[in-house]
């Protein structure tokens, strides 16, 4: 059992892209995944019925919940599903900050045009006030997006500035920004199952979902 959640309080950063691909994948195992969208603006929603529309095997199912009472109906899920990925919407929330409360791994999808101060600073003080209550969870920035022109300085600026927060840990895997993110989304998939596929995407979501789920 899991409870992921990929959240912080940029937009556009991928954070959605990420959690339809960990939960296609899951899927994809043979895993009983549940997708929950905490967003008003329904992407992962308007994904998993697209994919519905599709004769893709497996479905992902996904269910949407708004508001404070976040926690208690997780509880409920978890009884259900094997798996929990929660997508949470680029601002600060009651879903964000319930969601917190209640997952064992947060992952921050972060822009390198992105990292400053201030946003890592924001979301390192949600993570802290939420592990007051939550012993269990642990928190990720993942480089979300980054250039496809491989850039190590990307990585080592992250790397200094997540320096100076305690509770954010850098995740290993990069995501660049492909054309085969936009792609498997459109039609309701993941990257992986894009025809034709992009080799380069696969490796590193497939990456990205073991550290994960720490296979
Ligand atoms: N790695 C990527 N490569 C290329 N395009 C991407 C990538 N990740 C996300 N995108 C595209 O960027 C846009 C925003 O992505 P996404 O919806 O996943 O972000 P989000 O963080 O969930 O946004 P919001 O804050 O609005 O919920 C989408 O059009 C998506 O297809
Ligand atoms: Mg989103």
């Amino acid at each position: 059992m899991s409870i992921i959640l990929i959240g912080g309080e940029k937009g556009g950063t991928g954070k959605t892209t990420l959690a339809v691909n960990l939960a296609a994948m899951r899927a994809l195992q043979g895993r009983d995944v549940l997708v929950i969208d905490t967003d008003i603006q329904a992407s992962a929603s308007y994904w998993a019925q697209t994919r519905d529309e599709t004769t893709v095997t497996p479905r992902v199912a996904c269910i949407q919940k708004f508001g404070k009472g976040l926690p208690t109906e997780v509880r409920d899920l978890a009884r259900r599903y094997q798996d929990l990925i929660i997508d949470a919407g680029g601002r600060d929330s009651p879903e964000l900050r319930s969601a917190l409360l209640i997952a064992e791994r947060v992952y921050i999808p972060i822009q390198p045009s992105q990292f400053d101060i201030w946003t890592l600073g924001r979301m390192d003080d949600l993570v802290t006030n939420a592990q007051v209550f939550n012993l269990n969870l642990h928190a990720w920035v993942v480089i979300s997006r980054a250039s496809t022109n491989p850039s190590v300085s990307e990585v080592a600026e992250a790397q200094s500035l997540l320096a100076d927060f305690a509770h954010l840990r850098l995740a290993h895997a990069v995501i660049r920004d492909r054309i085969a993110y936009r792609k498997a989304a459109r039609d309701g998939l993941s990257v992986e199952e894009l025809k034709p596929g992009d080799p380069k995407a696969g490796e590193e979501i497939r990456a990205f979902f073991q550290e994960v789920f720490n296979e």
